[in-house]
């Protein structure tokens, strides 16, 4: 009894409280209405409709498929002149919201979308109604849109993005559309964090195709945007630069180490890997060379080619073995001019070509000097008794002495310093090799340490040039 009371009480407060106007508006103005039909005010006038698109948010760049994906807010606004009644009549009803699809809408899409899905991602609900007629349509659609992206200066790569918006079935002269502002709408955009919106401007184009004589009014919107490059100064210049530097440092490691050109490689073999990941988010177009990538393919060549440097200078720091001397232009070149440009401290013996190593050659001089140094007191005695002229230096006995005793004693002298003597110049030999490869190994390391600056000058010179921010006018 409770429960029925209280269902006939909420009646009639419905009753008083819901009001019939709306209802009896909507009935009246829909009886006779067909969506089918365009609502022009005479057959052979055009539909004026205003068209703005609000920039909401810009969800991605495609660089590899030329797509940019936007959320957009549309509002469209025209007059239907079979929409309107007297708000008198009405309850004084100025503005009704009806569903989008029961009215009659202008087929403005997207000409330059890329997406086949488009219908599912776009939301409205319903359409502003006023008394005169005047019909609004807001919505809401994520687009995406082809685009030609320019990758010539990536990262630093401003893109111009046009969104063409234009109606499929009609002309000019049916429907005409007009821009709702002459400035872009950004006041709902939200920032990307990888790229800064530089400019967002409608303008209107007449544009005629090949299949109707008809001139179609165009709304075209121009998104400019410009990279925010951190990201990948961060993550692939960087890194980069790095690593060609740590290659370099391969001039300053000794060659006994066997290590130097083994670094070189593994070196160029990550910046490869990396140059594989940046290639893998540009388009693979052959048009331009990207920034990043000649960046790159530069880096490639300097650390090919100090590698390529590293290989002849182990080669140099081997060289002595072999017992060539240094030349004297090149000993001049190095170990003057460059060594002190660079400030090497150099390591360089002093030049053996005194003392013994003459033996074979002055006789006297020789023996003299033999005797001083290292036979000292045992030949000091002999050079006592015998005079020089008595123990010739090469051999064969002379007529100095018929005693067979002292004969046999010089025999035996002849001997041991035959024997001294061969001793002798196998260590003259062994210093002047000795000496040889030391200056050698000096050379490989002035070339090693002026390759090194050779290098790391080129490698920052390069990084400045090419990845130092820069207004790039586009073209
Ligand atoms: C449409 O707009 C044009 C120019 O803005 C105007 O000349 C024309 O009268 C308008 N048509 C209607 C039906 O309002
Ligand atoms: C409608 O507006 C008119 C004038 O503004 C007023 O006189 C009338 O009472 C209003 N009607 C209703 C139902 O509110
Ligand atoms: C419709 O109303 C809006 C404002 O509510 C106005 O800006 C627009 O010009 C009107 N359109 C027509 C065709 O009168
Ligand atoms: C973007 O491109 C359109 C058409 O290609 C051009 O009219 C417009 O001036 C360009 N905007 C900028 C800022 O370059």
């Amino acid at each position: 009894m409770d429960c029925s009371v209280l269902v006939i009480l909420i009646l009639q407060v419905c009753a008083v409280l819901c009001d019939e106007n709306e209802y009896r508006l909507v009935r009246d103005l829909f009886v006779a209405y067909d969506k089918r039909v365009r609502p022009a005010v005479h057959w052979s006038q055009s539909v004026n409709t205003t068209y703005g698109v609000a920039l909401a948010q810009i969800i991605d760049v495609d660089e590899k498929n030329q797509i940019i994906t936007t959320n957009c807010w549309l509002n469209q606004n025209w007059l239907d002149p079979k929409l309107r009644w007297e708000p008198h009549k009405y309850g004084n009803i100025t503005v009704i919201g009806v569903p989008f699809t029961d009215v009659w809408r202008p087929d403005v899409v997207l000409y330059n979308n890329a997406d086949s899905t488009s219908t599912l991602t776009s939301v409205s609900s319903n359409v502003i109604i006023k008394y005169d007629g005047n019909v609004t349509w807001l919505s809401m659609s994520i687009f995406r849109s082809s685009c030609t992206i320019d990758v010539k200066y990536f990262p630093y790569d401003v893109q111009n993005c046009t969104m063409r918006f234009a109606s499929w079935s009609f002309g000019i002269d049916q429907l005409n559309i007009l821009s709702h502002s002459d400035e872009g709408d950004i006041s709902n955009y939200v920032p990307s964090s990888e790229w800064a919106l530089v400019q967002y401007r409608p303008r209107r184009q007449l544009e005629k195709f090949s299949c109707c004589p008809d001139l179609v009014p165009f709304m075209k919107y121009d998104i400019v945007i410009k990279r925010r490059p951190l990201f990948y100064l961060f993550n692939m210049v960087m890194p980069c630069v790095l690593i060609t530097l740590v290659a370099l440092l391969g001039f300053y490691m000794p060659p006994e180490s066997g290590e130097k050109v083994s670094m070189g490689i593994t070196t160029l073999l990550s910046i490869v890997v990396f140059l594989m990941i940046v290639s893998e988010s540009l388009p693979p177009t052959s048009d331009v060379v990207p920034l990043i990538g000649l960046y790159y393919g530069v880096t490639i060549a300097i650390v090919s080619s100090a590698t390529a440097m590293t290989v002849l200078t182990v080669n140099i720091y081997h060289k002595g073995t072999r017992g060539i001397e240094v030349p004297v232009t090149v000993k001049r070149l190095f170990f003057g001019l460059v060594a002190r440009i660079l400030c090497i401290k150099l390591d360089l013996p002093s030049p053996p070509y005194s003392g013994l190593t003459r033996i074979p050659s002055h006789d006297h001089c020789v023996y003299e000097r033999s005797s001083d140094t290292d036979m000292g007191t045992q030949n000091g005695g002999l050079h006592a008794r015998f005079p020089a002229s008595v123990v010739p230096p090469d051999g064969g006995p002379r007529t100095c002495s018929t005693d067979a005793h002292e004969q046999q004693l010089v025999r035996v002298l002849r001997k041991v310093y035959q024997t001294i003597e061969r001793n002798e110049i196998r260590i003259s030999e062994q210093d002047r090799r000795d000496v040889i490869r030391q200056e050698w190994q000096q050379l490989a390391l002035v070339i090693d340490r002026l390759m090194l600056i050779i290098f790391i000058f080129a490698t920052v010179t390069v990084t400045l040039v090419v990845m130092v921010p820069q207004e790039y006018d586009k073209d």
